[in-house]
């Protein structure tokens, strides 16, 4: 079977991190979709920091839910497989999936890059720094390595994508945890079933995607996955 999982924040909501959209994404009254921006960035560098400090330490404190190890699970099982997530927290990585069958389509969130060189480095548990960091090549001030609205996504990681897309249709594509704000990922969806295999959709409200679902699971992902991922795996064994 030839599989392409695409997920969101949903996901990880029952790990406890907060949706971007939901109520409880809300940080000091702040709207997340404004501060994840080049301008908040701009205006005040200190305060974007210190959420993304405050989200990095929440991450690192919770554990993969029983949706991030079903996807896992199918990634082991399926030859032909490519999960596309647009969560920058690194618990689809712990729950077990490689980074060869993963593209992080909105960057890492540990990683700490500068805002006007190549230079980056990784950050897990680098939290001493209650300051903005700076380059230690140019000394400019250093940035959360992740895409915010109105940046360009990363070339190599859309090529991987792409890549996996130009391939053959799949036989499923699952859409979990997410809005499907952005065109993109409603496109690669779309690209990826090319109406010929299921696109299920896995979200307790109804998005942009719903209509093009062949299949709709109005439940919490940590729920309804595990229960799809035993269903494909067993339909498999039942096909040989
Ligand atoms: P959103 O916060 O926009 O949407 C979360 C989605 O998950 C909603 O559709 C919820 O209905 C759904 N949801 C909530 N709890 C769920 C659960 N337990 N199981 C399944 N679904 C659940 O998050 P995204 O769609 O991921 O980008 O947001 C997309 C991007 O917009 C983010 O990557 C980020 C954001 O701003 C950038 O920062 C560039």
């Amino acid at each position: 079977m030839r599989i392409l999982v695409l997920t969101g924040a949903g996901v990880s909501a029952e790990s406890g991190i907060p949706t971007f959209r939901g109520k409880d994404g809300y940080w000091r009254n702040l709207d997340p979709t404004k501060l994840a921006t080049p301008e908040a960035f701009a205006r005040d560098p200190q305060l974007v920091w210190e959420w993304y400090r405050e989200r990095r330490k929440r991450i690192r404190n919770a554990r993969p839910n029983a949706a991030h190890e079903a996807i896992a699970r199918l990634a082991q099982h399926t030859d032909d497989f490519l999960l596309v997530t647009q969560n920058v927290d690194d618990l689809h990585a712990r729950a077990g999936i490689p980074a060869q069958r993963m593209v992080q389509i909105h960057g890492d969130i540990f990683i700490t890059r500068c805002s006007r060189c190549d230079f980056e480095r990784y950050d897990y548990e680098q939290e001493q720094e209650k300051g903005i960091p700076k380059c230690s090549q140019c000394t400019s001030l250093m940035r959360p390595g992740v895409v915010w609205f109105g940046e360009q996504l990363s070339w190599n990681e859309l090529q991987r994508v792409h890549d996996f897309l130009d391939c053959e249709a799949c036989d499923v594509v699952i859409v979990a945890g997410t809005t499907a704000t952005f065109g993109y990922i409603m496109d690669w969806a779309l690209q990826g079933s090319r109406d010929l295999g299921e696109l299920i959709e896995v979200n307790p409200e109804e998005t942009p995607l719903s209509r093009f679902a062949t299949r709709l699971v109005r439940e919490p992902a940590a729920i309804a996955l595990p229960r799809i991922v035993e269903g494909l795996l067993d339909s498999r064994c039942s096909r040989l």
